[in-house]
């Protein structure tokens, strides 16, 4: 039974690694706040909206629960999923978890081009988002790196890179 978790700020490539990943091995992929929207008929836009970020964080968590349960699945959860209750102690006992890390000048990169709605990051000016990512990112690593694995996707930024990426995570992975 495979089971793989991918981790990460907001920008690194958790969802685009995951797919290719799961395409490679012929698993489902999972990405959490999918999972989220499609279980709750909601996106995580109008989630945050309604219930403010401490209940997404609720919702989120139990989500976890579900996916995390599957198996013979590679899953990619949110920025901040790892970082509230003991999410990634949970994420450790169920699966192998990998840490996408990546640096904040790239992550900016990522995030400026990327069409998905990201409450957290809304109306920052790029001068704004890099200093956010930075202070939040600091406050993020000591969760991130509790994974059992790390990898660095700083160079990660088209479709060869990807390529590589994958193959570096099977390595690293044994899969
Ligand atoms: C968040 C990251 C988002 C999403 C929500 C909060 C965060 O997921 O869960 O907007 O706190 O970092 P991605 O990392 O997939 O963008």
């Amino acid at each position: 039974m495979v089971r793989i978790i991918l981790i990460g700020y907001m920008g690194a490539g958790k969802t685009t690694i995951g797919k290719a990943l799961a395409r490679e091995l012929g698993l489902q992929f999972y990405d959490l706040d999918w999972y989220i929207e499609s279980r709750r008929r909601k996106t995580v836009s109008q989630i945050f909206a309604e219930r403010g970020e401490e209940g997404f964080r609720q919702i989120e968590h139990n989500m976890l629960h579900e996916v995390a349960e599957f198996e013979d699945v590679i899953i990619s959860c949110g920025g901040g999923t790892p970082c509230f209750f003991d999410n990634i102690d949970y994420m450790n006992g169920q699966a192998q978890v990998v840490y996408l890390r990546c640096e904040p000048e790239t992550l900016r990169g990522h995030l400026l081009m990327g069409k998905t709605e990201r409450p957290l990051l809304k109306g920052k000016s790029p001068d704004e988002l890099l200093e956010f990512i930075t202070e939040q990112l600091e406050k993020r690593e000591p969760y991130y790196t509790k994974a059992r694995y790390t990898l660095d996707v700083t160079l990660m930024d088209n479709y060869e890179k990807i390529k590589i990426t994958v193959e570096k995570l099977r390595e690293l992975l044994g899969v």
